[in-house]
This record gives C-alpha cells, sequence and structure tokens, in this order.
C-alpha cells in the first residue's frame, strides 16, 4: 500500500515542519513549491531533522498542465495536503486577483485531480479568520462564519464552500479543513522555522526581529480594546503542535474514521494571550527588554479569538502541548541562528 502524500507548500513555515511529522509517521512525501515565499535550502533544514530528504518538484500550481502531469506521474499518491497560498492580509486587498487566482484556481485545479482518482484523502489550510469577531469565547465549528475582512480571509470561506460542494458530489473524496489560529515558534532542533519576506506583519516574528536589532521598535496595534491589558487577544499555538494535527487529521481519514466527507477542525491551544503577554513571555524566554511602543489600532482586527478545542481534542485525539514560552522561546532560538548565519555570509 503506498504511503506517498502530496504537500503543495511544503517547504513554507507549516508546510515544512508538517513535512518532518509526516516522515516520522513513515509516510513518502512529495513537496510541490514555487519557492515564491520559501528557499529550497529547507530540504536540508527537513532531512538534517528526519535522515530524509523529501522528493521535491518546483513549479507553480497555477500552470494547471502541470498539475495535470504531476498527478499523472505519480498515481500513488493517496493524499494531499494544501498549503500553497497567500497569505498577506494587506497585499490581499492590493490585488484581490492575485489571491483569487493561487488560493482558489489552484484549489480547483487539485481537486479536478484527486476527484478523478478512486480515492482520495485532502487537507485543506483554512483559518480562524472565518469567524470574525466571534460572538463567544472560546469559538467552537458551529460559531457562524462572518463575512470577511479581506480577499485573503474571502479566499478560506469560498475555498472551504468550494470542497464542500465538491465532497457532496464525490464520495470518494474525503477531506478536513483544519482552521488554524496563531501558529508560531520552530522545530526544537533549530534546523526549520519561520522565514517571512521583508518586513513581518505577524506579531511573533516582528518581536524575535526587534530582538535580534533587524527592526528599530515592535509596533503594539492599539492598548485600548475592552480587554483586560487593552491589548488584543489571540491563540498563539506552537507550529509542531500544528504540523501533528494534520498527521493526526491525514490519518483519520486514511483510517476512514471520518463522520462526513467534509469535516472542519479548529487548530489552537485554548488560551488566549493578549499583545503584552506575548511581549513578556519574550521577555522572560529571552532575557532581553523589548523595545515597544503603543500605536493606532490596525484596520480589521478582532478583538479576541481563542479556541474551543474540544471537537479536535474528543475527535481528531490530538491535543495542543507546547506552551506559550516553548513556542515564543523556538522562535527565539530561530531567529538568533538565521541571524547569525547571515552575518556570518556577509
Ligand atoms: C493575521 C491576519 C489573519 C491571518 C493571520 C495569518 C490581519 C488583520 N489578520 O492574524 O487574517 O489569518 O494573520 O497569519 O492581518 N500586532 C501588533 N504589532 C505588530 C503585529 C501584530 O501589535 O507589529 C498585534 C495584532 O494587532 C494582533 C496580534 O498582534 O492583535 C496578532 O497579530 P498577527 O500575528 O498579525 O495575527 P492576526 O491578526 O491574528
Amino acid at each position: 500500500m503506498s504511503k506517498k502524500i502530496l504537500v503543495t507548500g511544503g517547504l513554507g513555515f507549516i508546510g515544512s515542519h508538517t513535512v518532518v511529522e509526516l516522515q516520522n509517521e513513515g509516510f513518502e512525501v512529495v513537496i510541490i513549491d514555487n519557492c515564491s515565499n520559501s528557499s529550497e535550502d529547507v530540504l536540508d533544514g527537513i532531512a538534517a531533522v528526519t535522515g530524509q530528504r523529501p522528493h521535491f518538484e518546483k513549479f507553480d500550481l497555477r500552470e494547471k498542465a502541470e498539475v495535470q502531469q504531476f498527478f499523472s506521474k505519480h498515481e500513488d499518491v493517496i493524499g494531499a495536503i494544501h498549503f500553497a497560498a497567500s497569505k498577506a492580509v494587506g497585499e490581499s486587498v492590493e490585488n484581490p486577483l492575485l489571491y483569487y487566482e493561487n488560493n482558489l484556481g489552484v484549489l480547483i485545479y487539485i481537486l479536478q485531480e484527486l476527484t478523478k482518482k478512486g480515492s482520495a484523502n485532502f487537507i485543506f489550510s483554512s483559518s480562524c479568520t472565518v469567524y470574525g469577531q466571534a460572538d463567544q469565547m472560546p469559538i467552537t465549528e458551529d460559531a457562524p462564519v462572518k463575512p470577511a475582512e479581506s480577499p485573503y480571509g474571502n479566499t478560506k470561506q469560498v475555498g472551504e464552500e468550494i470542497i464542500k460542494d465538491v465532497c457532496k458530489v464525490n464520495p470518494q473524496l474525503a477531506s478536513i479543513a483544519l482552521r488554524y489560529f496563531n501558529p508560531i515558534g520552530a522545530h526544537p532542533s533549530n534546523e526549520i522555522g519561520e522565514l517571512p519576506l521583508g518586513v513581518p506583519q505577524n506579531l511573533v516574528p516582528f518581536i524575535t526581529q526587534t530582538g535580534v536589532g533587524l527592526r528599530e521598535q515592535l509596533s503594539v496595534f492599539g492598548d485600548d480594546y475592552p480587554t483586560p491589558d487593552g491589548t488584543c487577544i489571540r491563540d498563539y499555538i506552537h507550529v509542531v503542535d500544528v504540523a501533528k494535527a494534520h498527521v493526526a487529521a491525514l490519518q483519520r481519514l486514511l483510517d476512514g474514521k471520518n463522520d462526513e466527507n467534509f469535516e472542519v477542525f479548529n487548530l489552537g491551544t485554548g488560551t488566549g494571550s493578549s499583545v503584552m503577554e506575548v511581549i513578556q513571555s519574550f521577555e522572560r524566554v529571552s532575557g532581553e527588554k523589548l523595545n515597544y511602543r503603543v500605536a493606532p489600532r490596525r484596520a480589521g482586527d478582532v478583538i479576541q479569538a481563542y479556541a474551543d478545542t474540544q471537537k479536535a481534542n474528543d475527535v481528531l485525539g490530538w491535543k495542543a502541548h507546547s506552551s506559550l514560552d516553548d513556542a515564543v522561546g523556538s522562535a527565539w532560538n530561530w531567529e538568533k541562528k538565521i541571524r547569525n548565519h547571515e552575518k556570518a555570509s556577509i
């Protein structure tokens, strides 16, 4: 029986950590990535952790003919985990068609190929952004999907709808959408981690880059929110925990244990942390003082979002294990390592 899994975007942040966990569980991984926001060097990192270099094909999934060729060549693919997508909220507002093409066009091409197979399993990277500002905390999977704030957010909502519709008429296709809260951190081996291009938009990479002196100062986007310390609350989850959830979800489908052929799960820790608490965590684990100032609110930010994790815990049999300090500490170790490498190569 084949154990071959396609991982699109497998050189990216969450993708690369998932490849490691898949290989650790004995799966054979084939990565497709166009390296638009990643580097081929990540293959070395994966090989250093697992002792195995995954098969890699570099092409752009918007090339439909290449997608078709790939599936004809790899008929023994038994499942696909689809990370390849664009994820910058601001850029999606500037260039919506790029986001609809990358995130939805490509999804359609992959589903077209998977539905040609006798049976197929598909895991989709969704986001807690589909809930918008949820009315109740913690957020369960039954919370209503709110109108999207950005084309990026819309691609996650519409992506889920597309998969659901396709699954309805293709019982041989089983799919799970995983709604990520805020993945952060790096592999404990320090061989792979996040490699944001340009100025990071997300909190933790901005903090660690400020810590190493690459950025002058962190702007805390608003301290007048109706939260205990006035800053926004999110559910920060270690990327290795997120990666392990993908293996659990895939295994559920492979074992035929899914209740329906389209399911959704929240991936979070269940604990909310404020921006100030993340800064304090960074200062605790690094022993450094962080240079920050309070700035105006960022458009589109929700006040708070943290997951109800019961469904994932009970049904997937998966639970996040790492603490905020573990996750922030691993992000800090990784940041120090990549900046030292840069200095050494100058
Ligand atoms: C953001 C996106 C979300 C996307 C997710 C993917 C927005 C509005 N939301 O989520 O759609 O799914 O990234 O990675 O862009 N913060 C600061 N200073 C900074 C950066 C962030 O104070 O320099 C604050 C934010 O206001 C927020 C928290 O830190 O309260 C987390 O921000 P971020 O890491 O960007 O994640 P989200 O906003 O949750």
